[in-house]
């Protein structure tokens, strides 16, 4: 039987990748950003459970999202319990806050997460099964500023991983009051239209005719473009914060447009939400998106917090890293490779390469060439920056052979001076 990894998911391996974005080093180096941009903000990290009981998601997400309609890889445990591998990492987080009492620590947290999620969903380039998110939720705090707090640092993390062209689009889906006005406005219009809509947007008119405004079908979105705004229907609170939110926006210069059919594909969103995607991308190019969510701790049985936060897909960034030729830096690359030539030097090489190693530089052992060329080869391969050979000869005389493999320049050391030729030239490297 020949194995596969899973339809809609796939390896990050350290070399030989199909995809550039593929590879473990560029992932190391996007998650370090993400973490040290996320720390630096106040925001500390959480770890939940790749699964938990469906019940959380269908109330979190929400019955009608999609994600919950469609895309739950959903599976009974061995008591019969419902489970879910996490699809999003807002419910998640929240029932880890509730369950952990975190209102009594204070009345502000900041969390973020780099993690897996999961959607059944038709795999296609720029979407997966087994996805990976950077997130952040920030609870406790009602004022705009914090939506702005959020926006500022999904759009740094980018901008500090060289992403470009990117257009964030900002709206306001209001709190009930606003959101209960809209839904009549909009039903009235969509109403002479009915039978010209897609399926979906039938069965979403009368549960859900918000998300109507999502639709990707075309002839929807042509009928969507005489559709009445929903920020005419905002209530003056909702109003209020959205105003001051774009202010602030302004005031620290962060581009964004008005997209008043930006609704978002989660339930628990109220006030803003908005969505980044690079102008470059195809069709999956939303990099992120995010929104308030006052009320969804409290329908977890927590207490009544606002929040607001915002998951953007690790993959989609590092495709558009790819896209737009962003460079970072290389892998550290091992100052020596040892490279014995016999048994006897192989022990010699051992307790070199192990000293180097326990002095934090380094270093690379060959244990499989037999000859000079082929330790060589593999030098260049690891990309190594010398080559130490001992063989019979040199242990006789007590000398090791360095070659430089950028200059190609040889010579010939004392054995007992090789740790600290190694240690002077990579405390040289370092400064
Ligand atoms: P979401 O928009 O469903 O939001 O997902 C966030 C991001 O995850 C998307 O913009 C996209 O980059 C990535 N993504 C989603 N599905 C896939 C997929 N199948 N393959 C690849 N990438 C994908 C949420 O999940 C919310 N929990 C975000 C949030 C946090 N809102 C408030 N706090």
């Amino acid at each position: 039987m020949k194995y596969q990894a899973p339809k809609g998911t796939f390896d990050i391996l350290p070399y030989g990748a199909d995809e550039p974005w593929k590879i473990s080093s560029l992932w190391r180096y996007a998650e370090e950003t993400i973490c040290k941009t996320a720390l630096e903000y106040g925001y500390h990290e959480i770890r939940t459970p790749i699964y938990e009981q469906t019940e959380l998601f269908n109330r979190g997400a929400g019955e009608s999202s999609d994600i919950v309609m469609k895309e739950m890889f959903t599976f009974l445990d061995k008591a019969g319990r419902s489970m879910s591998l996490r699809p999003e990492g807002t419910s998640s987080v929240m029932r880890a806050f509730v369950e952990n009492n975190f209102a009594q620590l204070g009345n502000v947290h900041k969390f973020f997460y780099i993690a897996p999620m999961f959607r059944y969903d038709r795999p296609q380039s720029g979407r997966y099964r087994q996805h990976h998110q950077f997130g952040v939720e920030a609870v406790g705090i009602a004022s705009p500023a914090q939506d702005a707090e959020v926006i500022d640092l999904m759009y740094e993390t980018y901008r500090r991983l060289g992403l470009q062209n990117l257009s964030i689009e900002l709206n306001s889906v209001g709190d009930m009051a606003s959101r209960l006005a809209y839904k009549d406005a909009l039903q009235n219009y969509l109403r002479p239209y009915f039978q010209e809509l897609s399926e979906d947007s039938q069965t979403r008119f009368d549960k859900n005719p918000l998300r109507i405004l999502d639709s990707k079908d075309l002839k929807d979105r042509e009928i969507l473009k005489n559709a009445p705004s929903i920020l005419l229907s905002l209530s003056n609170d909702a109003k209020v914060h959205f105003d001051e939110l774009r202010r602030l926006l302004d005031d620290v210069q962060i581009p964004y447009q008005i997209n008043d059919k930006i609704v978002r594909g989660l339930d628990y969103y109220n006030k803003t939400v908005f969505e980044v995607a690079a102008k470059t991308g195809g069709a999956q190019n939303a990099l992120g998106g995010g929104g308030r969510y006052d009320g969804l701790i409290g329908s977890f049985g927590g207490p009544d917090l606002p929040g607001v936060g915002f998951g953007t897909g690790i993959e989609r960034i590092l495709q558009t890293m790819e896209a737009q030729k962003v460079s970072y830096p290389r892998e550290a690359r091992p100052l020596v490779l040892w490279l014995p030539l016999g048994n006897d030097a192989r022990r010699a090489c051992f307790n070199l390469a192990t000293e180097c190693r326990h002095r934090n530089i380094p270093a690379e052992i060959d244990l499989h060439s037999k000859k000079i060329q082929n330790g060589l080869q593999y030098a260049s391969r690891i990309n190594a920056e010398y080559c130490a050979i001992i063989g019979t000869e040199e242990l006789n005389k007590k000398i090791v052979q360095i070659k430089n493999l950028a200059s190609r320049r040889q010579e010939e050391i004392s054995l007992d001076q090789a740790i600290s030729y190694f240690s002077d030239r990579w405390t040289s490297t370092k400064e």
